[in-house]
């Protein structure tokens, strides 16, 4: 398949014959992470400028490293040591980055539909790394190929997301993923933490994880997103967990084979227990090494690689 994309902004653009091809070239990056030299030729003398206007650790390390695996040239941008902070708008930010001919922009925002915006108005090919509560699609790239990894078929699975619905971007773009490969979607949390017009995603809701944990293959955890909300949507973050929160006695009326995953940061005791979070059917650490390969594969698709 000839890969014409010019930009990752949404998972809605991805179809699934995409997708699969995005995970074959991620299969061929796989085993860098591995050598003693973790280093190819394939983007050398591009480019990548990322440019952070909202906090990271994963995704912004690994889109560096993912870069520097790949030998291209990679500059990272935070909003505090930027002059953004000094009032210049995303616009002129961008334009002025691209004065210096970058190849590939990775863009984090606080808010939606930015990197759109500069897809349009840019020469350089745009990654979205999460806009605002819009989208994250290299992290349902990564959620996508993990599952995969352990379940083989995503097709048929049940897959839960549980937690803050309404904020997470990481729950748009993998509700969209998850759909499109034949997966049976919940979305679980508080009334005030899911969104109205949620049915349009084509998943299902429920208020009450005890109910129906048993029905799930894979536990998505999410973080409650405290920089989206305005009032707080529960009484106590105690209450919040003593419903919503992943631990031992309740994953015992789990699937035996369940596994549990998460996008990291995790708050340890809130939405997921400690002991949840290290076990062995955790894949919290499984997602965070496959987003390094799936960025290398993304990077290399943009950035017309060659050389591996
Ligand atoms: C997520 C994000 O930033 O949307 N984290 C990530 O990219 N791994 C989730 C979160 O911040 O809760």
């Amino acid at each position: 398949m000839a890969f014409d994309f010019p930009h990752i902004l949404s998972m809605s653009n991805l179809s699934r014959e995409a997708m699969e091809f995005i995970f074959e070239t991620t299969d061929r990056f796989r085993e860098i992470a591995g050598r003693p030299i973790k280093k190819v030729p394939a983007l050398r003398g591009k480019t990548v400028i990322n440019l952070f206007f909202e906090n990271s650790t994963r995704t912004r390390t690994s889109f560096e490293i993912a870069g520097k695996r790949l030998s291209a040239d990679v500059i990272n941008i935070s909003k505090s040591a930027s002059s953004a902070s000094k009032g210049e708008s995303l616009v002129d930010t961008a334009k002025n980055l691209e004065a210096m001919s970058p190849d590939i922009l990775v863009v984090r925002h606080g808010s939606a539909g930015a990197p759109l915006l500069l897809s349009k108005m840019l020469k350089a090919r745009i990654i979205n790394a999460g806009d605002g509560a819009h989208e994250h699609p290299t992290q349902a790239l990564l959620d996508l190929l993990t599952i995969r990894d352990h379940k083989k078929n995503i097709a048929g699975l049940h897959v839960a997301i549980v937690g803050d619905i309404a904020h997470s971007r990481v729950a748009r773009s993998n509700m969209i993923a998850l759909r499109t490969f034949g997966a049976k979607v919940t979305v679980v949390g508080p009334k005030s933490l899911i969104p109205q017009e949620i049915k349009s995603f084509g998943v299902g809701v429920s208020y009450d994880l005890a109910k129906c944990i048993d029905q799930f293959d894979v536990i998505m955890m999410l973080r409650i997103q405290n920089e989206r909300l305005g009032l707080t949507p529960f009484p106590s973050l105690r209450e919040y967990s003593n419903f919503y929160g992943l631990n031992l006695n309740l994953l015992k009326c789990a699937k035996p084979d369940v596994v549990i995953m998460h996008p990291g940061p995790v708050n340890r005791g809130v939405e997921v227990a400690p002991e949840v979070a290290d076990a062995p059917y955790s894949l919290i650490l499984d997602q965070v090494k496959n987003g390094v390969a799936v960025r290398m594969a993304l990077l290399y698709l943009l950035g017309g690689g060659e050389n591996l």
